[in-house]
């Protein structure tokens, strides 16, 4: 996707500039051209020489040259670029760009930016992890800045945590992808859509619980499909450590009972549903308030059954879509084919445990779709390229329907 791309990369004060010199030149090796922009702190810490080196452009911090008082035009700039790369992003930019401040040339550029804007965060870990910090990339993402999230690690200060830029290949990656999605025609403009992803948790006691091994990887590649096409998505789900893909509001839930609740509440303004989470069946019949001493025999819990939210708003549905998961070890047609008809889904996604790299937490996953007009199984692939033939077939679906 690089390959003849107009990138602007945008530096900022943080150890992590250092970085900055490997991501433009490997920028440059996928046939980007990279116009780079500093912010006056990020000099201290890499050099405009080095970048003006590597990205074979003078590098703009200022809002004019000195010396002839030529203007760094930010419109021309964010005009010029398919995308906006900010990396490393310090707290302080962050916190700017969220707030609209615009006082140097980085964030004029910013907030004259047509294209898609990438912000790699850099900072400490308490920076990072404080309230302050997080609503801002809240903000920036809610405004469709995709955030490449820190890695864990070694940091400056001395301290670990997480906090360090991501690695220059990672951004790399990231970058590609938005681009192709950037690139995706907005076909679901004006709809809405809910997800669920992720495992719901059902609580034992303060301390224990019940849950399943559901990474929320599924569902989360959906949503953020679902979004990279043009839709308005709530994405209920389950605890997990993913970011919140691009223009995705995400609506965070423990069990089952309040996955149902957001769900419903969620549904009333949707036009469709893929329910992808993995949501508990059985729930304890009591929580014990206190932490459940060992005692010398067995432990007997009772479990009662939880609320089938799919079902539920299979009733509800009218002429909405309505797509279903099968997340099978036995009989695995048989059983799509039953969820397929008692949950009233368009269509199922049918998953089996017995196929290698399928189902759940890996990166991939083998499917089968099951609709009321017969079977196509898909072949092994990553769980991103499932989400766009899921979200193809939807697609296609709701042309139908409307
Ligand atoms: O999250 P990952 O690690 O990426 O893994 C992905 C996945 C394996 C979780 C996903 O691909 C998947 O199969 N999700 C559905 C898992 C599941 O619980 O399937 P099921 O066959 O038990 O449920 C059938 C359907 O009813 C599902 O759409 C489920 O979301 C829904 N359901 C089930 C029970 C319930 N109480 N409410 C529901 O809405």
């Amino acid at each position: 996707m690089l390959h003849g791309k107009h990138i602007l990369l945008g530096i900022t004060g943080s150890i992590a500039a250092y970085k900055a010199a490997t991501l433009c030149r490997l920028l440059i090796k996928e046939g980007a051209d990279v116009q780079v922009v500093m912010t006056p702190l990020a000099k201290q810490f890499i050099t405009p020489l080095t970048m003006a080196t590597l990205s074979k452009r003078p590098i703009l911090v200022e809002f004019f040259d000195p010396e002839n008082g030529a203007w760094n035009s930010h419109v021309s700039l964010g005009e010029w670029a398919d995308l906006y790369l900010i990396a490393p992003a310090t707290a302080n930019t962050l916190a700017k760009m969220a707030c609209g401040i615009a006082d140097n040339l980085l964030l004029t550029t910013y907030l004259s930016a047509r294209c898609p804007v990438a912000v790699a965060a850099a900072m400490d870990l308490d920076m990072y992890a404080h309230t302050a910090t997080q609503e801002n990339l809240d903000t920036l993402r809610r405004r469709g800045v995709e955030v490449i999230e820190p890695d864990e690690g070694e940091l400056a200060s001395g301290l670990s945590g997480k906090g360090r830029m991501a690695e220059p290949e990672a951004i790399v990656r990231a970058i590609d992808g938005i681009l192709a999605r950037s690139e995706k025609k907005k076909n679901l403009s004006g709809k809405h859509f809910l997800v669920t992803a992720g495992a719901t948790i059902e609580a034992i006691d303060p301390v224990r619980f019940i849950s399943n091994h559901s990474s929320g990887k599924m569902g989360y590649a959906l949503a953020g499909e679902l979004a990279a096409r043009g839709a308005e998505v709530t994405l209920v789900s389950g605890r997990t450590a993913l970011p919140t893909p691009a223009g995705v509001r995400r609506v965070d839930v423990l069990s089952a009972e309040e996955m149902y609740r957001a769900a419903l509440e969620a549904f009333d303004h949707a036009d469709g549903a893929v329910m992808c989470a993995a949501v508990a069946d059985y729930t304890p019949e009591e929580v014990a308030d206190c932490k459940i001493k060992k005692g010398d025999g067995e432990l007997t819990i009772r479990l009662r059954r939880t609320k089938d939210i799919a079902a539920e708003l299979g009733t509800r549905k009218g002429n909405r879509l309505l797509v279903g998961f099968a997340l099978e070890t036995h009989d695995e047609e048989a059983n799509a084919q039953s969820k397929l008809e008692k949950k009233h889904f368009d269509f199922v996604v049918l998953n089996s445990l017995r196929d290698a790299g399928a189902g759940f937490r890996g990166d991939t996953n083998k499917v089968t779709f099951i609709d009321h007009a017969g079977h196509e199984s898909l072949p092994l692939m990553p769980k991103s390229e499932v989400a766009a033939r899921i979200v193809d077939k939807i697609e296609s679906m709701i042309d139908k329907k409307s």
